[in-house]
């Protein structure tokens, strides 16, 4: 579980301790003078940009990002800011011009701006082919499908006609999915009726349906893979959703050991199908009759991954950088037998997280996570990790946490 995997049959190309310093791109001025740092881009400069900023520094690292607002979350917590927007093919090929890999935190980038990175020489990860299953839910599970891997019963639908006849046979409710440009529950609507499907199906963007899975449990694998296909497997995590939002992981995920190990065979298999480079985070759902279905995958860091940060050896941002370099992957072995982490969503009243710190750090095993982000409501504020033997006093610490980070009347506080 710890130690990179190879692919059947082919051995490192280049084993831990001999792998390149240099990524490819790197100038050869940098080679010849061994003048660092090395410099990495990402395209957005959200929360998943700071926390690999910050990884990046302990590896003497440059993060740059390339995001349209200097006080973004990276940018405001020192990552080099480059203005731009990440559909703007221009800007991207400038960015692609000034440090050595360039690489993502979301996936709303344009593959045609990467692509013309590639055409200059530059190198990306992931490749524009990877990102494509992570921009465009109807192409990953059409590609998932064919290579065998377990999705639901779907298609693409644009009439309400068809919704029904795909009732007919698979019953309602249905999931109706935007096929591109959804995050955080939106752009996935449950219907149980044509006239609700109707009515979704005129808004903008293009629309696909599939069954409703009937869940048990949401867990996610989240894995690294350099380009070389060495891969390590983080244990699996359990994710727990509300109204299509991922509010609290469960590390490792509270699952049978076989399922587990099914899981992460399976999130493997995928990362090697579509070759992707980095970190790739494969969401599944545990069905009722403890089957796993495939829901839908990030080439990138991601909100499961979180929990990693003080609970695993090797964080995912920091194994992000390492994948993306071509350097040497980190431990995934857990710090402590469980890790539970609650995200900080914005309440329906104002509340600035950081005038709470004081009372939330009250536990002195919470570990806090603030984004540097504004107050709105159900916006991911921060989150809190707490490491532990016990799943249950865990939670119990960091939900009380994230309570005192977020709620207006915080429980604890002097009148
Ligand atoms: N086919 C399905 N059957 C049952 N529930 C589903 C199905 N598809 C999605 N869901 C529910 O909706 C949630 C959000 O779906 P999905 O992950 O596809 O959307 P998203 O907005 O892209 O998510 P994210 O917040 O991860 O970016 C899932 O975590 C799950 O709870
Ligand atoms: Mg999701």
């Amino acid at each position: 579980m710890s130690a990179p995997s190879h692919p059947a049959g082919s051995a490192p190309s280049h084993p831990a301790g001999s792998a390149p310093s240099h990524p490819a791109g790197a100038t050869e001025t940098s080679r010849q003078t061994g003048e660092l740092p090395v410099r990495v881009g990402m395209v957005g400069g959200g929360q998943l940009a700071r926390m690999t900023h910050r990884a990046a520094i302990d590896l003497g690292v440059s993060l740059e990002v390339l995001t349209p607002g200097s006080d973004d979350p990276a940018a405001a917590a020192g990552a080099r800011f480059h203005a731009g927007q990440p559909d703007d093919l221009d800007a991207l090929a400038a960015f692609g011009a000034t440090v050595d890999v360039v690489t993502l935190d979301h996936e709303l980038v344009s593959a045609d701006g990467l692509q013309r990175i590639l055409d200059a020489g530059g190198t990306v990860h992931p490749s524009p082919r990877a990102l494509r299953f992570a921009q465009d839910k109807l192409h990953a599970r059409t590609g998932f499908r064919d290579a065998g891997f377990p999705v639901p019963p779907f298609r693409a639908i644009d009439t309400s006609d068809a919704v029904a006849s795909f009732a007919d046979v698979h019953g309602w409710p249905v999931v109706l999915k935007a096929q591109a440009g959804g995050y955080d529950g939106r752009g996935v609507e449950v219907v149980a009726d044509v006239d609700t499907a109707t009515s979704v199906l005129t808004r903008p963007g293009d629309w696909m349906i599939e069954a409703h899975v009937p869940i048990a449990t949401e867990v996610a694998v989240v894995l690294a893979r350099s380009p070389d296909g060495a891969t390590v497997v983080y244990p699996v995590v359990e994710t727990v959703q509300r109204d299509g939002i991922c509010v609290e992981l469960v590390l490792p995920a509270r699952i049978p050991d076989a399922l587990a190990h099914r899981a992460k065979d399976l999130a493997t298999r995928i990362a090697d199908t579509i070759g992707v480079v980095g970190i790739l985070a494969v969401e599944l759902f545990v069905t009722t009759d403890d089957h796993l279905v495939v829901n839908e995958i990030a080439t990138r860091p991601h909100n499961s991954g979180h929990a990693t940060i003080e609970g695993s050896v090797t964080s995912q941002f920091t194994n992000h950088l390492r994948a993306v370099l071509g350097w040497p992957l980190g431990a995934v072995e857990m710090r402590a037998p469980v890790a539970v982490t609650v995200n900080l969503l914005g309440g329906p009243e104002p509340v600035d997280p950081r005038s709470r710190l004081p009372l939330a750090l009250q536990d002195p095993h919470v570990h806090a996570h603030l984004y540097g982000k504004l107050w709105r409501p159900g916006r991911k504020l921060g989150h809190v990790t707490v490491l532990g033997d016990d799943v249950d006093a865990a939670l119990a610490s960091a939900r009380l946490a994230a309570a005192r980070l977020t709620e207006p009347d915080p429980p604890g506080a002097r009148p």
